[in-house]
C-alpha cells in the first residue's frame, strides 16, 4: 500500500495541529495537563513534538533521559492525539560544539561558526552523522509502538551549506563522479579557459567563495547540486534507522516553498508526504499579490509528489515575529487562510506554535495560547472555530487538486538565472513574473499544478514556463512532443539559453528544436531602465505597456499577433504563435504590467475549455478552487477583501459548513470563505 494514506488513517481526519515544546514547561507540569484540555478544546488532533530536544533528550553525550518526551507521548495518546515526532537534529546542544567543532558549520568566507542558533551544523560531519543516527535509533526503538506515534518529521527546515574541507573533499569526489574522472571534461562543461580559470586536477577546485571563487557559473551550479545530494545524503543518515525500526511510519520534512537553499525536487523523493511552512505577509498593500503568491507556492509543494495531499506543518495563527513587520492577522484571515492551504490540496491545517514561549526569541510569535494561559483570546477562539470547520471536512481528506493548467519551475534554471550576469543585473524577478503568469488563473479560479521537467507534461492542455532560462537537450524534446501532440505551450523572454550547465545553446535562442516549435529566433533581448516602457499593439489595436524587457525576435513559420510601437524594434513582433505537429505555442517577447496577462490567458483559458472552479464570475480579490474525488467536487470560494462580496451562479451548491443549498445568489463575508459539495 501507498505510505502515503497510512498519513490519514493514523490521524483520521483533516490534521489540526501546532509545534508543541512542552520542555519549556518542564517545572510547571500543571501547564501539560492545561494544554491537553485547550488542544482538545481548539479542536487539535496532533502536537508535532521534539523538533529543538536534543539537549533535553541526550543532556550530556551518551547519557539519554526520555522522560519528559514519554510523559508527553503518554498525555497525548491518552488524549486522543498523534504525534508529529520529529528528530532533532535541527539544533544541537552545547556540549557537542564544545567537544566537537568539527560538526559547526564554515562559512563561504572560510571561517568556522561558534555555536549558537540553528542550522549550523555540517553535513558532511561524520561525528555529527553518527551522534544524529544514534539518537534516532533510540527514539524509534523507544516509541515505535507508541499509539500516539503519528509521523516522523526529520530534523527542521533542513537546508543550508558549510564550506569545511570534509564539505571541499566530499564536493571534489562529487564532481570526480559526475565528470567521470575527467578533468577536462569538467574544464569543457565549466568553460574554463575564460580568465584562466582551467583545472589541471579535482584536488585545485574548491567551492565558491565571496573572497575566492564567484560568478564562475558551471562551479556554482555543480556546488548548488552538490549542496542539495549531501543534504539528501545526510537526510538518508537520518531516516535510515526510521525506516529499519518503524517502516509503516511515513516521513516528512517541513519544507519552505520557493526557498532556493536546495532543490526540493530531489529532496522529495525522500518524503512519503510533502509538508512545509507557510508565513504570507497579509493585510498589505497588495492583498491579492500575497493570496496569489501563497496560492502559488501552496501549488509548488503538492507538486512535489504529483497531486498527492500534503501538509501545511507550520503557519501562524495570529501574527510572525521575524519580517519587518509583524501584522496581526485581522478577524476570518485566519480560518480563510488556513482554508486557502486545503483548498490547494492540503489535509492539514498546523502552526508554529501551540503556546507562546516566556523567554528567547519566540516569545512575540503568533500562537494558539497566548501568555496570559487561558482561551479567552480573539486568537483562540478562532482556532478553535477553525478546529469546528475541520471536524466537518473529512470527505475531503485524500481527495486530490485536477488542473489543466500548469507551470513549470525548476530550481536548478531559477539558481542560474539568479547568478547570471547582464539583463537587470540583481532584479530579474522571476518569481514576481512566474507570480505575474500565474496570477490570471488565480482570479478566474482555475486550479494550477507547478511541475519540474520530469512531469507527465500530457495531462494538461496548457504549460507555461515563465522565464525557464535553463533547457537541457531532454526537456527540448519533452516539450516539442508535448506540442507536437497537440498541448499549448507559452514560452516568455529570457528562455531556452542555457544547457543543464550553464552553457549557452548556439546556433540561436530559444536552443535548439526550441526555434522550430515556437517558429522563430530571438536575437537580442533589451533592458529597460526603470520608468521606461515600449508599447504592444495586437492586431486587434489592443495596447499594453511593455517594460523591463524586450526581446528582438524573428518569426521564422510563427504568426505575428503582436508589435512594438516604438524605438529601434518598432513593428517587430512583441506575441508570437506557431502552430507546430497538433498543438501550438506562443511566444510572449516582452515583460507587461498584468493586463496584457490577464487579457491573454484569460482567452487563451476560454478558447481551450479550461475548466473554472466555482461556476460564476469571480470580483476582485475573490479566488476558487477545487479538490475533487470519484464522484464529488469540494469547491472553495475564498475573499481576501475585507468587504462582503455577491457572487452569482446557477448552480446549486451544497454548503459543507452548514448543510443547506446554495444557488442563485452567494454572500461571503470580508475574509470570508465557502465551501461547497457538488455531485460530479
Ligand atoms: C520556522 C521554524 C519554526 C519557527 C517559525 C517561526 O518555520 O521552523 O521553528 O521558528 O519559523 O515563524
Ligand atoms: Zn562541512
Amino acid at each position: 500500500m501507498d505510505k502515503y494514506n497510512s498519513v490519514i488513517p493514523a490521524f483520521g481526519h483533516m490534521i489540526h495541529g501546532a509545534d508543541y515544546n512542552p520542555e519549556q514547561w518542564i517545572e510547571t507540569p500543571e501547564v501539560w495537563d492545561e494544554d491537553m484540555r485547550l488542544m482538545k478544546l481548539a479542536g487539535m488532533n496532533s502536537a508535532s513534538v521534539g523538533i529543538f530536544s536534543w539537549s533535553m533528550l541526550e543532556p550530556e553525550e551518551g547519557k539519554y533521559d526520555f522522560s519528559f518526551l514519554d510523559t508527553i507521548m503518554d498525555k497525548l495518546a491518552k488524549n486522543g492525539m498523534k504525534a508529529v515526532l520529529a528528530t532533532p537534529s535541527g539544533a544541537r546542544p552545547a556540549w557537542l560544539s564544545k567537544k566537537y567543532p568539527e560538526v559547526l558549520r564554515v562559512t563561504p568566507e572560510r571561517v568556522r561558526r561558534l555555536h549558537g542558533l540553528r542550522h549550523n551544523h555540517c553535513m558532511s560531519s561524520p561525528i555529527y552523522r553518527k551522534k544524529v543516527s544514534e539518537l534516532n535509533k533510540r527514539l524509534a526503538e523507544r516509541y515505535k509502538n507508541h499509539p500516539a506515534l503519528g509521523l516522523w518529521h526529520i530534523s527542521n527546515e533542513i537546508s543550508g551549506e558549510c564550506h569545511c574541507e570534509l564539505c571541499q573533499e566530499n564536493f571534489r569526489s562529487w564532481l570526480r563522479k559526475k565528470y567521470n574522472n575527467d578533468i577536462d571534461k569538467l574544464n569543457h562543461e565549466w568553460w574554463s579557459r575564460f580568465w584562466s580559470y582551467r583545472y589541471n586536477s579535482f584536488d585545485e577546485i574548491e567551492s565558491p567563495s565571496p573572497i575566492g571563487m564567484q560568478g564562475f557559473h558551471g562551479l556554482d551550479l555543480d556546488w548548488k547540486r552538490f549542496v542539495t545530494d549531501i543534504t539528501v545524503d545526510f537526510f538518508r543518515c537520518e531516516t535510515k534507522p526510521l525506516h529499519e525500526i518503524t517502516p509503516s511510519v511515513p516521513i516528512t520534512t517541513n519544507l519552505m516553498g520557493f526557498c532556493p537553499a536546495i532543490d526540493y525536487r530531489v529532496l522529495a523523493k525522500e518524503l512519503d508526504v510533502v509538508s512545509w511552512d507557510n508565513y504570507p505577509m497579509w493585510h498589505g498593500d497588495n492583498q491579492q499579490n500575497v493570496a496569489s503568491t501563497a496560492a502559488m507556492s501552496h501549488d509548488l509543494m503538492r507538486g512535489l509528489k504529483g497531486d498527492k495531499p500534503y501538509l501545511m506543518m507550520e503557519s501562524t495563527p495570529s501574527c510572525i515575529n521575524w519580517v519587518p513587520y509583524n501584522k496581526l492577522k485581522r478577524p476570518g484571515m485566519h480560518i480563510l487562510s488556513s482554508i486557502q492551504a486545503i483548498a490547494h490540496g492540503s489535509d492539514s491545517v498546523q502552526y508554529f506554535q501551540w503556546r507562546k514561549s516566556r523567554g528567547a526569541s519566540e516569545k512575540f510569535h503568533g500562537a494558539v495560547v497566548d501568555h496570559v494561559g487561558h482561551e479567552n483570546t480573539r486568537v483562540f477562539k478562532e482556532v478553535s472555530e477553525l478546529g469546528d470547520i475541520l471536524k466537518k471536512l473529512d470527505d475531503v481528506v485524500g481527495t486530490r487538486v485536477k488542473s489543466e493548467v500548469a507551470f513549470i519551475h525548476e530550481w536548478p534554471s531559477a539558481w542560474a538565472l539568479e547568478e547570471c550576469q547582464g539583463f537587470q543585473r540583481h532584479e530579474k524577478k522571476y518569481r514576481e513574473t512566474l507570480n505575474a503568469h500565474y496570477t490570471p488563473f488565480w482570479k478566474n479560479g482555475i486550479n494550477t499544478d507547478i511541475i519540474g521537467a520530469e512531469a507527465d507534461f500530457s495531462k494538461y492542455k496548457l504549460i507555461i514556463a515563465p522565464m525557464l532560462y535553463m533547457t537541457d537537450e531532454g526537456l527540448i524534446k519533452r516539450l516539442a512532443e508535448y506540442v507536437e501532440k497537440g498541448g499549448t505551450l507559452v514560452f516568455t523572454y529570457i528562455s531556452g539559453l542555457v544547457n543543464e550547465n550553464d552553457l549557452c545553446w548556439l546556433g540561436g535562442f530559444p536552443g535548439g528544436k526550441l526555434k522550430e516549435v515556437f517558429g522563430l529566433w530571438a536575437e537580442e533581448t533589451d533592458t529597460l531602465y526603470p520608468g521606461q516602457y515600449n508599447m504592444v499593439r495586437l492586431s486587434d489595436g489592443r495596447e499594453y505597456k511593455a517594460v523591463d524587457y524586450c526581446e528582438v525576435v524573428h518569426p521564422q513559420g510563427a504568426e505575428v499577433l503582436a508589435e512594438y510601437t516604438d524605438d529601434f524594434y518598432k513593428g517587430c513582433p512583441a506575441l508570437l504563435k506557431n502552430s507546430y505537429g497538433k498543438g501550438n505555442a506562443y511566444y510572449i517577447a516582452f515583460r507587461d504590467t498584468g493586463d496584457f496577462c490577464n487579457d491573454f490567458y484569460c482567452e487563451l483559458a476560454d478558447s481551450l475549455k479550461i475548466e473554472r472552479s466555482f461556476d460564476g464570475e469571480l470580483p476582485p480579490l475573490v479566488s476558487a478552487h477545487s479538490r475533487e474525488d470519484g464522484e464529488h467536487k469540494y469547491v472553495f470560494v475564498e475573499n481576501y477583501s475585507d468587504k462582503q462580496v455577491k457572487l452569482k451562479t446557477g448552480t446549486v451548491y451544497e454548503n459543507m459548513l452548514t448543510g443547506k443549498q446554495e444557488s442563485g445568489n452567494v454572500d461571503i463575508d470580508g475574509y470570508g470563505v465557502k465551501i461547497f459539495k457538488l455531485r460530479k
